[in-house]
């Protein structure tokens, strides 16, 4: 009887999910494996959720954004007895493999589960926010950026004739990687990240140079940073313990100090899940592939407890643990690129 390598897409979800749920099923293929499909990320596995993957179902969707395993933010180790619900549906769907595709919660769970109960579990890194660390790029960025890019753009645009400054807020949670990409692509004046504390009297001043010059003022700020009004101690936080960052409406509070201190009319506009959504990009696509089919060769081979990970050209497997135990957040080196751009 052929063997079954269970498929599931937790955490948020980005563009590439698709194509990487491609590669593996088409690449599994070629091991002689069967592939089944937990729906809603964790909570799948918990309550035993399935939907078939044959070719017919992942043979076109390499252009389709979303996730056709759907997510969750389910944490079975959060919820009582529900890691025993996921071992015995792995059971009762004679699994003898998994890919977990997802971020650090989602490969935080696989490790677990490795660590501690033996799943034979590899990992697919994605995230829009680009923070996993041991691989340097996740699918979902390029695509997510990209998006936020044509956001700023757009807004410059509409600002100009209004002589405004205008502010995006952006996403990335606790890593700037979104809002520095984004910020340095699309020539903005001032970039706000969740690594560096906000001195708003120096970005004002700033700002009024560069408005005096252009006609016009852009700020990409990260929904993740720490404007002086906000407690952290004091916001919601999800079951993987994450601050849910949707409600701080940094870009309002933003323009408000900005107007304050400018005496320059200021608009907010925050991308949102607008930036999650939309077809891969090429690069999107082809990282998702990639690292799917290299999934599927990790457990044919039996490497289990791995990722699956992009280093400069090449994807190579790492550790699982050393994957998920960091979050890889902007460094000083990138923040000294981005404020070459900051004239
Ligand atoms: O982790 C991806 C991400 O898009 C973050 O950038 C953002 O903070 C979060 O997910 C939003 O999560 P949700 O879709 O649960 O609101």
């Amino acid at each position: 009887m052929a063997k079954t390598i269970g498929l599931l897409t937790g955490g948020g979800d980005c563009p590439g999910l698709n194509p990487a749920i491609r590669g593996a099923v088409m690449r599994a293929m070629d091991h002689g494996y069967m592939c089944v499909g937990f729906l809603e990320g964790w909570r799948g596995l918990v309550e035993g959720k399935t939907r078939p993957l044959s070719l017919q179902d992942v043979e076109d969707i390499a252009k389709q954004g979303g996730t056709i395993l759907k997510s969750s933010r389910t944490n079975p180790f959060k919820r009582e007895g529900a890691v025993e619900k996921c071992l015995a549906n792995l059971k009762a769907h004679k699994i003898d493999a998994l890919i977990a595709m997802g971020g650090e919660d989602t490969l935080g769970v696989a490790t677990k589960l490795h660590a501690e109960h033996k799943v034979p579990v590899v990992g697919v890194p994605k995230t829009m926010d680009n923070d996993l660390s041991s691989t340097d790029f996740t699918f979902g960025f390029d695509t997510a950026t990209a998006t936020a890019v044509d956001a700023a753009e757009r807004l410059k645009d509409t600002g100009k004739s209004h002589s405004r400054i205008m502010v995006l807020e952006v996403m990335g949670r606790h890593a700037g990687w979104v809002a520095l990409y984004t910020g340095v692509a699309s020539a903005a004046d001032w970039i706000l990240v969740p690594e560096e504390k906000p001195n708003i009297e120096k970005m004002c001043a700033h700002l009024k140079v560069a408005h005096a010059r252009k006609g016009v003022g852009l700020v990409i700020a990260s929904e993740g940073a720490e404007l002086p009004s906000f407690d952290a101690s004091k916001e919601a936080k999800d079951e993987f313990g994450h601050m849910l960052l949707k409600d701080r409406g940094v870009a309002e509070e933003l323009a408000k100090l900005i107007e304050k201190n400018t005496g320059i009319e200021t608009r907010a506009a925050t991308i949102g899940h607008i930036q999650r959504g939309g077809s891969p990009s090429l690069f999107d696509r082809m990282l998702g592939m990639r690292v799917g089919v290299a999934a599927a060769d990790l457990v044919a081979k039996g490497d289990f407890g791995k990722m699956v990970a992009l280093k400069g050209t090449q994807i190579v497997p790492v550790p699982l643990k050393e994957a998920t135990g960091t979050l890889k957040i902007v460094t000083k080196e990138w923040l000294d690129f981005a404020n070459v751009f900051s004239k």
